[in-house]
């Protein structure tokens, strides 16, 4: 499919479809999760900010794989994008499980992270593959602090959260091995002030 449909038609599945998972959450616990209002609402506000970061990470990937010129390195962050889907899938779900919905700003959060990945992605594939490495690092440690956050007894939500944890830190290794650039701290610090601004903002909207 010409690249620029694809992207489109990524952003469209993205932000107005069901998203189909390829598999089930590998780590989903036997035990049944039952919380309380306050604790079900508090677990809904985290899950909703992992889903926009999984939408930012379809909206990364669709662009990244757009602007390099390398076949190899397309295929990469084309497969990274699939995964990715299983967690915007899962996330998706929990919410519906939790009856919350997802972030109302989701087309702006999309736009955002397709221009970061444009943006990443003419500089370069080392850069592009450094970006992928940072923002997986970035989102593994915000997982990890969800893991502290999310009640004890929301044993679904825990365990997706986990298994994403894994992946992403796996992701950050695979965009190492493929030949990443370690980017600058300053650039590190923005992104991480981004992110912050983002995870602020869809825990309430
Ligand atoms: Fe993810
Ligand atoms: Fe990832």
């Amino acid at each position: 499919m010409d690249p620029l449909l694809n992207a489109a038609n990524s952003a469209l599945r993205t932000l107005f479809s069901t998203p189909r998972a390829a598999q089930v959450c590998p780590t989903l616990a036997a035990q049944t999760t039952q919380l309380d209002a306050v604790e079900s609402r508090a677990a809904a506000s985290l899950m909703r900010v992992n889903h926009v970061g999984e939408v930012c990470a379809q909206a990364l990937y669709t662009a990244q794989a757009l602007t390099t010129r390398n076949p190899a390195l397309r295929a990469h962050f084309t497969r990274a994008c699939t995964e990715e889907t299983d967690h915007l899938a899962w996330t998706e779900q929990r919410l519906k499980e939790l009856n919350a919905r997802p972030s109302l700003l989701n087309p702006l959060w999309y736009a955002g992270a397709f221009g970061l990945g444009l943006l990443a992605g003419r500089l370069g594939d080392a850069v592009s593959l450094g970006f992928v490495v940072e923002t997986e690092v970035q989102v593994g440690a915000h997982l990890q602090s969800h893991l502290d956050k999310l009640p004890p007894g929301d044993h679904a939500s825990r365990a997706i959260v986990a298994q994403m944890r894994d992946d992403e830190l796996r992701h950050a290794q695979d965009a190492q091995d493929a030949g990443a650039m370690e980017l600058p701290q300053p650039v590190k610090d923005l992104m991480r002030a981004a992110a912050k601004v983002m995870t602020t903002v869809a825990h309430h909207i």
